[in-house]
């Protein structure tokens, strides 16, 4: 089957490319390059020997789209990754997500239903969970976003069930990811953040080059079991097979609209992160801790129950793996 991915060369896109090539898919990604590099593309091709089909356009220019559809009328899915990610940068700039995050989607519903494709997979997070005090997050526990970059993701998600309801014949699947980290084993893909990174491993993996001094720990308070803040870590390639699992279920039957969490359910405090780093890969990581950040919670994570009921999907990789892949492509990476 021939599959669209958008935003196919950044961190996620990038290695849901190599699983689904690897699934004997024919693989055309679009990606502006706005948040990526185009030597991805290349890394693609070294590890699994084949060179996906490359468009270097903007998914908000209809137009290009367009192009691209009628280059390859007879895409079976599309798997949108495309969008700005960066909760600071949204609060500051919500036109430029909101514009992004959102026209991109409109843009590819209006193409796609033009050109008869059927079958969307969403990346939607988290963070459209209103704050619960219960844990594990289930799919149909309340919604509310605490940011702009939030509600991009909520609004996709309202738009795509508006279009799924106007159009009971088209299959989405919205996959929910808690917090990926860790590289592909290779070494040659990975999360490459510009300027100091914001999540977690990514500024852990900078300490441990020695590019940043030490990790400042956001609050030791918190109750939580060593009162560091607890959130639900899923490697990036389990979570790239997550959607293989998505696009089975697609290819099997008429999924209609589907919600499904990706995460592992086990919560993991940022001590545990840290704790695990310098075991897997010496001890190179020093911390101090600083006050809370406004607007971090205790503790989030999943339930993954409904996907491993319904797509079969359970995650195989362990904390030792996202730490010790994680610190091998930053070493291979490093500017
Ligand atoms: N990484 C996470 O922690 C996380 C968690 C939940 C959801 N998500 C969502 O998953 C998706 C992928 O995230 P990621 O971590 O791989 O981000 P990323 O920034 O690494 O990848 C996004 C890719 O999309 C491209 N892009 C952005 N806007 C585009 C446009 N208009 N046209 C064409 N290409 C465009 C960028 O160049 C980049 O290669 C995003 O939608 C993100 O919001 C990510």
């Amino acid at each position: 089957m021939k599959i669209l991915l958008t935003g196919g060369l950044g961190y996620i896109g990038s290695h849901t490319a190599v699983e689904v090539i690897n699934a004997g898919h024919e693989t055309i990604i679009i990606d502006n390059l706005s948040n990526s590099k185009i030597e991805v593309l290349e890394k693609i091709e070294k590890i699994t020997k084949k060179r996906p089909k490359f468009y270097q356009e903007d998914v908000c220019d209809i137009n290009a789209l367009t192009k691209v559809f009628k280059e390859n009328p007879d895409i079976f899915a599309v798997i949108h990754f495309a969008g700005f990610k960066a909760v600071g940068e949204s609060c500051k700039e919500p036109l430029k997500y909101y514009k992004n995050n959102l026209i991109s989607t409109l843009n590819l519903l209006e193409v796609m239903e033009k050109f008869n494709c059927k079958n969307f997979i969403f990346s939607s997070s988290a963070t459209v969970y209103a704050v619960s005090e219960i844990m594990p997050l289930e799919e149909d526990f309340p919604l509310g976003a605490s940011n702009p970059y939030g509600r991009t993701k909520l609004f996709n998600e309202e738009i795509l069930e508006d279009y799924q309801n106007a159009h009971p014949d088209f299959n989405i699947v919205l996959l929910r990811y808690f917090n990926p980290i860790g590289a592909h084993e290779s070494g040659l893909l990975g999360e490459d953040p510009n300027g100091i990174p914001n999540n977690l491993m990514p500024y852990i993996c900078k300490v441990a080059t020695g590019e940043l001094d030490h990790l400042n720990i956001f609050g030791k308070d918190y109750n939580t079991k060593d009162g560091t803040g607890v959130r639900d870590y899923i490697h990036i390639v389990d979570l790239a097979k997550g959607h293989i699992k998505a696009l089975e279920k697609m290819l099997e039957e008429n999924v209609g609209l589907k919600i499904y969490n990706l995460g592992t359910g086990t919560g993991y405090s940022v001590l545990d992160i840290v704790n695990t780093f310098n075991k897997v890969n010496g001890n190179l990581v020093k911390y101090e801790f600083v006050a809370r950040r406004p607007g971090d919670i205790a503790m989030c994570y999943a339930s993954p129950s409904k996907a491993e009921k319904e797509l079969g999907f359970k995650t195989t990789k362990t904390l030792e793996d996202m730490c010790r892949s994680s610190y091998l492509y930053q070493k291979n990476n490093k500017k």
